[in-house]
């Protein structure tokens, strides 16, 4: 109830300047983001690489609305991508990236589904060049079909192009069936978004056992799971399923957010298991630190200290 009343303030212009206006946001925002540029990204990329873990960039922005921007983002990336792999960080795979299919073009009022393959397309390309992959993030669920069709179109070329399935939509678990075949990347997460209530799950149970469902669906599957979730209790059933069916680490992966239950991620990674951080960066932060703030009292309770604190 609260997450959704924050997600719907957060969309108010009001609210949106007030954020950002406000100094000790930056404090804040620096828990959740490695930092404004790609060297930022890099050394963070770098550092988590020193410690076992595997990364997974992103840079920050979501909705383009002009074709030259969704143009500039995929360069961003593939400029991103040159320099992980001139630094050795892509290196099988250890560092990926991660994109947002609005941010690419596909919001566009004209051709955006099409600008978005294009540029996913020449993402893909350079991601294949460097020796490592890209997952397609999933956002609202307006955007599902088309970033579904997106992914499955561009597999004939990039056969290891990941896609996102969120367990909080009622049709997740026929997805994750679609899905489950050889070669295929799947994340899964419970969902950061609002779906109105024959298409979402309201209650936090029903999005947990859908993860659950869905989670069984991907390990019984013959593709790559990659399990996203800092729920402990889910972690705990993954690592359980996981050795129920024979599953080797290395033929699936834990995926967490920067900044969030580090100490987890090195745990698993110290058991062996391949754990992957989400790590985001960029200047256009406010949608994700929204969605951070919203999913968790705590992280918003920090936030409200913070302001209070503030000379
Ligand atoms: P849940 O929110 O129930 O939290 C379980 C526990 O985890 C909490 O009790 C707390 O201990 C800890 N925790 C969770 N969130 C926290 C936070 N913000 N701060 C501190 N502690 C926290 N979503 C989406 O819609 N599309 C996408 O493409 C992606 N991609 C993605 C990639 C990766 C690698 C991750 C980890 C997550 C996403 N998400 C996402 C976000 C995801 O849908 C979800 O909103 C968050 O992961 C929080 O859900 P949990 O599964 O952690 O459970």
């Amino acid at each position: 109830m609260l997450r959704q009343a924050l997600l719907a303030l957060s969309a108010s212009k009001k609210t949106r300047e007030l954020i950002l206006a406000t100094p000790v946001t930056r404090d804040v925002v620096s828990r959740f983001v490695a930092g404004e540029t790609a060297a930022d990204a890099l050394a963070a990329t770098e550092r988590l690489i020193s410690q076992g873990l595997h990364v997974t960039i992103d840079f920050l922005g979501e909705d383009t609305v002009d074709p030259d921007q969704a143009t500039a983002v995929a360069d961003e990336y593939i400029g991103l991508l040159r320099r992980l792999s001139e630094t050795d960080l892509s290196a099988r795979g250890r560092a990926e990236v991660s994109v947002k299919p609005t941010a690419v073009g596909l919001g566009l009022p004209d051709h955006g589904e099409k600008t978005a393959r294009e540029n996913i397309a020449r993402i893909a390309a350079a991601a294949r060049n460097a020796g490592t992959t890209v997952t397609v993030d999933m956002e609202d669920h307006t955007r599902i079909d088309a970033t579904l069709r997106i992914v499955s179109e561009l597999r004939a070329d990039f056969p290891d192009l990941g896609c996102v399935i969120q367990s909080y939509l009622r049709r997740s678990a026929d997805d994750c069936l679609d899905l489950a075949e050889a070669g295929s990347r799947v994340r899964l997460c419970k969902g950061a978004y609002r779906a109105p209530e024959g298409i979402g799950l309201a209650n936090k149970a029903d999005v947990d056992l859908s993860y659950a469902r869905c989670m069984r669906i991907l390990l019984d599957g013959p593709g790559y799971p990659m399990l996203a979730t800092h729920d402990p209790r889910l972690i705990q059933i993954v690592g359980s399923k996981a050795q129920l069916v024979g599953r080797e680490p290395g033929s699936f992966e834990y995926q967490m957010l920067y900044g969030i239950r580090p100490d987890e991620q090195a745990r698993l990674a110290a058991e062996g298991a391949q754990v992957r951080v989400y790590l985001p960066y960029g200047s256009d932060w406010y949608g994700y630190l929204v969605r951070r703030l919203a999913e968790r009292p705590a992280n918003l309770a920090f936030f409200l200290r913070a302001l209070s604190s503030r000379k």
